[in-house]
């Protein structure tokens, strides 16, 4: 035990079977349970983690993961919506260039990241932070490294518009659905027609308005970018007339909630940590042996313990869902100045998309009143998302800016302690451990522990949808949706 910090378990009670081994503390046990063979090792974790506290925190990690629904998204589980959201998701129409689709860096069989430590379109440099999955992301409190949206929709209107990534202006939303018909009739019977786009319509017009052809009105490119105010289409966005401004944005904000609606079915499947959460819950030291291998017993007992990993990856998708930072030095390619959830909070705020928003399906709701006691001191400073630890086995490389390249490295990271970070300071809850090479192995193998059977997943890894990259498993790909020749995947690979 030699982390300084609390330990936020002072009194756990420690049933009598497992009282010889732990006896000379936590590290004795497991040198006690490996001297006795796998089975004792088993029945001991499983007696001390049975533990009130303990057994607490391991029950918490197999809670339901179900997808939940998001009030300002009035899509958020509809399946018809969802369906077309995945031929949105997959569809590289949705780019300047016609090549490039959110699929293309949150791939299919890499669990929806592109296997780099950062981001790349066309081998180009794509952005200073590494892809995270979108695995589980709807039942994350915020989006991005440092939270800069608190929905799902708010996040897709991102990427779509960013010109290192999809590169689409709003304002050519409108001819891009106009030229497909099998995205444009999907969205119209499910939107109807919006009143921003009623009020540009000419009359006895149906359906989309054919105003949004026309590039006066609605310049090439157009969009606001408030942080490049001088920027053509930044200067075209300000020509245009308000109500066809509102019109432009009605578009990107529909089809960022139909993505969302994708998005948020897609939960990874069950893992062998919900089998021995439950077999703890139940008091089956059968059933729990059964689930995790005695390395990983171990590993999950480290993590518990002297760890203290479970202070920040805690419940079902091992995150605390808020931010923290854990000591990385700098990395090739991110910013050393990055300010992570400080600024982060700042922009949630000024967010036009966000949950309080005139965008927002429920500005009164929940996630809208989390605005409210936002926090936006210096405190936050280069913090950044606690990742969910689920499937995190397949989502290497590591860490916001990617540097970390495999588990090992990352246990390796936590127990050293011993580098800086460029810009503000680490969690005073991290601090070095003295965990020989066989413990770091454990804990490794717990993390190997919450990948589970994507088969079962609700809504991905069906083998539908692992056929081919980047298309949408439905009828509604077009040629320019399919990939072009050769594999564009290769150019996101490694
Ligand atoms: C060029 C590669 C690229 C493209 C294209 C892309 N993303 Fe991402 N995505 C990223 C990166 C990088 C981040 C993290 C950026 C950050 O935190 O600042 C991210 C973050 C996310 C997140 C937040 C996950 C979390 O845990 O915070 C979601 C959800 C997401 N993307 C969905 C999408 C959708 C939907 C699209 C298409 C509309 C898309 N992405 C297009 C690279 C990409
Ligand atoms: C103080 C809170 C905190 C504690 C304690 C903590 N972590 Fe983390 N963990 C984080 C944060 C924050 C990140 C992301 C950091 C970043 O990218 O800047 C992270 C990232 C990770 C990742 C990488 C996930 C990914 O997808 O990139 C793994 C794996 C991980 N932690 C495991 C552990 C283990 C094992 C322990 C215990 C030894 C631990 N963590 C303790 C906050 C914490």
């Amino acid at each position: 035990m030699s982390r300084g910090a609390v330990h936020p378990w002072p009194g756990v009670a420690r049933p009598r079977a497992a009282r010889r081994c732990i006896r000379l503390g936590l590290v004795a046990l497991m040198g006690c349970g490996t001297k006795e063979g796998d089975d004792d090792v088993q029945q001991s974790v499983f007696d001390v983690l049975s533990g009130d506290a303990l057994q607490a925190l391991v029950v918490a990690m197999g809670a339901d993961r179900s997808p939940v629904v998001d009030e300002t998204n009035r899509w958020s589980g509809d399946a018809e919506a969802a369906a077309l959201g995945e031929a949105l998701f997959f569809d590289r129409r949705l780019s300047g260039s016609g090549g490039v689709s959110c699929g293309d860096c949150h791939l299919l069989d890499l669990h929806f990241t592109d296997g780099l430590p950062l981001p790349r379109v066309d081998g180009a440099p794509a952005g200073a932070r590494h892809t995270p999955s979108v695995l589980n992301a709807g039942l994350q409190r915020w989006q991005f490294w440092d939270g800069r949206c608190d929905t799902l929709w708010c996040q897709a209107t991102g990427p779509i518009e960013s010109p290192l990534e999809m590169n689409l202006g709003r304002a050519d939303l409108g001819r891009v659905l106009l030229n497909a018909p099998d995205l444009r009739d999907p969205y119209l019977t499910l939107a109807g027609l919006p009143d921003e786009l009623a009020a540009i319509a000419d009359e006895g017009e149906v359906g989309l308005p054919t105003a949004l052809l026309d590039t006066d009105r609605f310049p090439a490119g157009a969009r606001p970018m408030p942080e490049a105010p001088e920027a053509p289409e930044a200067l075209a966005w300000a020509t245009m007339a308000p109500e066809d401004q509102a019109a432009a944005t009605r578009l990107l904000v529909d089809l960022a909630k139909l993505i969302a609606a994708y998005e948020g079915q897609l939960v990874s499947g069950p893992a062998p940590i919900d089998a021995y959460a439950a077999a703890l819950a139940a008091d089956d030291p059968a059933a729990a042996s059964a689930a995790l291998s005695p390395a990983a017993a171990r590993g999950l007992l480290r993590f518990v313990t002297d760890g203290q990993c479970v202070l920040c990856h805690t419940g079902p998708l091992l995150s605390n869902l808020e931010f923290e930072a854990v000591g990385l030095p700098a990395a090739t390619g991110a910013d050393p100045d990055d300010t992570g959830r400080y600024d982060g909070a700042l922009r949630l705020q000024a967010q036009a998309f966000n949950a309080a928003g005139p965008w927002s399906d429920a500005p009164e709701g929940e996630a809208a009143a989390r605005l409210a006691v936002l926090r936006t001191d210096s405190t936050t400073l280069a913090h950044f998302k606690v990742p969910s630890l689920r499937e995190v086995a397949a989502t290497a490389p590591y860490m916001h800016t990617g540097q970390l390249v495999d588990l090992r490295a990352v246990v390796d990271h936590y127990v050293e302690m011993d580098d800086e970070q460029p810009l503000g300071s680490r969690s005073p809850l991290l601090a070095p451990l003295d965990w020989s090479d066989d413990d770091r192995a454990d804990v490794v193998a717990f993390l190997q522990s919450l990948s589970g059977d994507s088969a079962a997943a609700p809504a991905w890894g069906a083998p539908t949808r692992s056929v081919g990259r980047s298309k949408p498993r439905s009828g509604l790909s077009s040629p320019r949706s399919a990939p072009p020749s050769g594999s564009a995947d290769a150019d996101h690979r490694p």
